[in-house]
C-alpha cells in the first residue's frame, strides 16, 4: 500500500497535473482537498476533475464561515493592510488552508502534504511555515516547484496523462479569490507602467459605468466586529458578499500595488477588495470615535506588524497569539454605526455614531453650550511649554539654522 498525500487542489492545470506527478514521481495515494473560502465555483465540477486527474479521493471543505470569524475579522480588528494597500485575501486564506490539510492528513492518517504554489511566491512561505508549526511530523511536498516545468510543458503532460487542460487555460492572468478579495497578476500587468486593462476586473465596475446617484450604507458594528447593514443583523459570510456587491458596483476596491515580497521580489499586484476597503473604512471610523488618541497611535503600529506577520506567513506564532489578544482587548468600545457614502469608485465617511463616543459636542462646539474650561488654557500652556522655554533660554534657539 502507497502512503498518501493530501494535496490543496485548486482545479486549475497546476494541481491536477501534480495528483499524477505525485504518483509516479513519489508512488503515493493522492487525496485531493479543495477549500472554499468563498471562491464562488463549481465545486462539484472541481471534485469530479480531481478524479479524473486521478486522485483517489476529492474532499470539499466549506471553510467559509472559519475563515470570516477566525481570520477575516480578526485582520479586520486590526486594520491590517499590508504597505498601506493590500487586505491581504490571500494571505489570510493560507494558514486556513493549511491547518485543513493538516487535519486531513490526520484523520486519512497521511504522511504528506502537498500544495501547487511555485518557488517565487509568498504562498509556498504560509503554507509551509503554518504546517511545519501544526504538524512537524509531516513531509510538505511542493510539486510545482520541484518539477521544473513551463507551462507548456505541464500542458502536454498533461495531455500524455489525459487530463483534461482546463478552458481557462488560455487567460493571460494568474488569479486568487476568495470573500476578503482577488488577485490578479501576469500579463500585461507585469509592466508597472501599463493601466490595468478593464477586463481584469470582475467584482468591481469600472466607475465609467457606475450609477449617477450614490448610494448609501449603514454599517453597524459591535466590539470591532461588523454585524448589521442598514439596521438588518447578519451573519459575517452574507455580510461581506453583500457589500462586496454593493461597492463593487459603484467602482470601489481596486488597488494597484507595487508590493514587496517576502521572498525579495518587488511585484506589481492588481487587487480586487470592495468588501474589504469599506470595512476597513468604517471601522476605522468608529474606532476614530471611542478610541482615545493615545489607543489610536499604538494601535496603527501594531496594525503594520500585525499585517506584516500574516503576509509574511507567521500566523501560527507566538508574536500573533500576543498582539491578538491585545487587538482584541482594544475593541470593547467599539460598538456603533458608521455612514457610507458610494459613488463613482469612492467610497466616503459621511457619518458616525456609538453609545461609547468620546466626542463630546459641548467641549467641541463654538457655539452656545460650550463647556470647555478656556481660562484653564493659560495655565496649561504655560506648563506644556516649560521645557521649550526653559532651553530655548540657556540654548538661544533660531527660526532657521544656519550653516
Ligand atoms: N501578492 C499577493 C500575496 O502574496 C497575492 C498572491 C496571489 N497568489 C496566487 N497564488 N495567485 O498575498
Amino acid at each position: 500500500m502507497p502512503d498518501k498525500v493530501v494535496l490543496a487542489y485548486s482545479g486549475g492545470l497546476d494541481t491536477s497535473v501534480a495528483i499524477r506527478w505525485l504518483q509516479e514521481k513519489y508512488n503515493l495515494e493522492v487525496i485531493a482537498v479543495t477549500v472554499d473560502v468563498g471562491n464562488e465555483r463549481d465545486f462539484s465540477l472541481v471534485q469530479q476533475k480531481a478524479c479524473n486527474a486521478g486522485a483517489t479521493k476529492a474532499l470539499v471543505q466549506d471553510a467559509k464561515k472559519a475563515f470570516v470569524d477566525h481570520f477575516i475579522f480578526p485582520a479586520l480588528k486590526a486594520d491590517a493592510l499590508y504597505e498601506g494597500h493590500y487586505p491581504l485575501a490571500t494571505a489570510l486564506s493560507r494558514p486556513l488552508i493549511a491547518q485543513i490539510l493538516v487535519d486531513v492528513a490526520r484523520a486519512e492518517k497521511a504522511t504528506a502534504v502537498a500544495h501547487g504554489c511555485t518557488g517565487k511566491g509568498n504562498d509556498q512561505v504560509r503554507i509551509e511555515v503554518s504546517v511545519n508549526a501544526l504538524a512537524p511530523d509531516l513531509k510538505v511536498i511542493a510539486p510545482a516547484r520541484e518539477w521544473d516545468m513551463t507551462r507548456e510543458e505541464s500542458i502536454s503532460y498533461a495531455q500524455r496523462f489525459n487530463i483534461p487542460v482546463p478552458t481557462t487555460v488560455d487567460s493571460p492572468y494568474s488569479i486568487d479569490e476568495n470573500l476578503w478579495g482577488r488577485s490578479i497578476e501576469c500579463g500585461v500587468l507585469e509592466d508597472p507602467w501599463v493601466e490595468p486593462p478593464e477586463d481584469v476586473f470582475t467584482l468591481t465596475k469600472s466607475p465609467a459605468k457606475t450609477p449617477d446617484k450614490p448610494s448609501y450604507v449603514e454599517i453597524g458594528f459591535e466590539q470591532g466586529v461588523p454585524v448589521t447593514i442598514d439596521g438588518k443583523k447578519m451573519d459575517g459570510v452574507s455580510l461581506i458578499q453583500r457589500l462586496s456587491k454593493l461597492a463593487g458596483g459603484h467602482g470601489v476596491g481596486r488597488v494597484d500595488h507595487l508590493e514587496n515580497r517576502l521572498v525579495g521580489i518587488k511585484s506589481r499586484e492588481i487587487y480586487e477588495a470592495p468588501a474589504a476597503t469599506v470595512l476597513l473604512q468604517t471601522h476605522q471610523a468608529l474606532e476614530a470615535i471611542t478610541l482615545s488618541k493615545e489607543q489610536l497611535r499604538f494601535k496603527q503600529k501594531v496594525a503594520t506588524e500585525y499585517a506584516d506577520l500574516i503576509y509574511n506567513g507567521l500566523w501560527f506564532s507566538s508574536l500573533h497569539r500576543d498582539l491578538a489578544a491585545y487587538v482584541k482587548s482594544s475593541q470593547r468600545y467599539v460598538s456603533g454605526a458608521v455612514r457610507l457614502k458610494l459613488f463613482k469608485g469612492s467610497s466616503a465617511v459621511v457619518g458616525r455614531k456609538s453609545p461609547f463616543s468620546l466626542y463630546r459636542h459641548s467641549l467641541a462646539t463654538y457655539d452656545k453650550g460650550d463647556e470647555f474650561d478656556r481660562k484653564a488654557a493659560p495655565g496649561f500652556i504655560q506648563i506644556w511649554g516649560l521645557p521649550v522655554r526653559t532651553q530655548a533660554e540657556i540654548q538661544p534657539t533660531k527660526l532657521v539654522e544656519e550653516d
